[in-house]
């Protein structure tokens, strides 16, 4: 008889994730409207929204844009800032029984390990949102740009023992950034990240977006992740956790047999908010119908 009988449970970091399912950062919030639907012990973990040192209002509306297969959104990091959470939602989200992963970000690698800092005890893992603008670097997001990219990781790993994730973004320096950040101290890889995307609404002639262009996530991204994702496999041995239209158990074992270890659902759960608990049902009956466990299908696309 094995320890594991859903075939589902995933050994990574040092720590154990009942199944490799989380819910993707920004589209959850910190869990608590959810845990009225359903336990929130049943998700893998909970990635929760952005958090910066200090609270920031977002963009104009509107915000929020359908696309025919996903979603625009320039919400623009709104957060009530790392104090608020380390008060409420976090010391909450932690007695839930999941693994709590906090997604970082700030305008400087100084502002992310300023979060950092003060998230031990808080936290199992932090994913750090590399997508985000760097104000002193022209603007362009850290990662665009292996060295402030690798910048953030160093500042943070100087100032935390928690495992590190570095979060991509779908562009063409995606490699160059993952080694850089693994050179400065990575614990794993998260990808990927929305693109830049548009829509103009053919009556007023301009623009649905408040800010114009936001960032695209769902089915319609769903290849270019299973794309990143084998990629970044070929490339680097650390941890992967993928995402990118995640909406079934077949779209999670594609990440996974691409090289993804854990994967995360976003979008999805806008159109359903029970989409990952029911995507870790029907993962643990397929697999089980395939004779296979998670960790025997992670990774299966690279092999001969
Ligand atoms: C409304 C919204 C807000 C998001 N906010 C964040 C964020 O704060 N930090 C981050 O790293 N990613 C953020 N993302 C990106 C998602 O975490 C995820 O990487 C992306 O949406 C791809 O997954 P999906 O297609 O399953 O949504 C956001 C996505 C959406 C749709």
């Amino acid at each position: 008889m094995t320890a594991d009988p859903t075939g589902l449970e995933v050994e990574l970091f040092g720590l154990r994730f009942a199944n490799p399912v989380l819910t993707a950062s920004g589209t959850f919030n910190f869990g608590r409207e959810y845990a009225q639907a359903f336990p929130l012990r049943r998700l893998g973990g909970v990635i929760t929204k952005g958090t910066s040192p200090r609270p920031r209002l977002g963009n104009a509306a509107p915000r929020i844009a359908e696309t025919p297969a996903g979603l625009l959104n320039s919400i623009g990091l709104e957060n009530k800032g790392v104090d608020a959470y380390l008060q409420g939602e976090l010391p909450w989200l932690r007695e839930q029984g999941t693994r709590v992963v906090v997604n970082v970000f700030g305008d400087t690698p100084a502002e992310f390990a300023e979060v950092a800092a003060k998230l031990a005890g808080h936290a199992d893992l932090l994913e750090l949102n590399l997508s985000c603008p760097n104000v002193h670097g022209g603007s362009l997001p850290f990662a665009s740009d292996p060295a402030a990219a690798a910048e953030v990781v160093a500042r943070c790993a100087d100032v935390t023992d928690l495992p590190l994730l570095a979060k991509l973004a779908p562009n063409s320096e995606l490699l160059r950034v993952a080694e850089a950040c693994e050179q400065a101290g990575a614990s794993g890889l998260s990808a990927i990240n929305t693109l830049l995307g548009m829509r103009i609404d053919l009556q007023t002639r301009r623009p649905v977006l408040g800010t114009g262009m936001g960032g695209l996530s769902g089915p319609a991204i769903l290849p270019l992740a299973v794309r990143c994702i084998y990629q970044l496999r070929q490339s680097s041995s650390l941890p992967i956790l993928g995402m990118g239209g995640v909406r079934s158990w077949r779209d999670a074992a594609e990440l996974a047999m691409a090289g993804a270890d854990l994967v995360a659902v976003g979008t999805a759960t806008f159109n359903d908010p029970w989409a990952a608990p029911r995507l870790i049902q029907e993962l643990a009956e397929g697999l089980g119908q395939l004779g296979l466990s998670w960790t025997e299908l992670v990774g299966a696309a690279h092999r001969d």
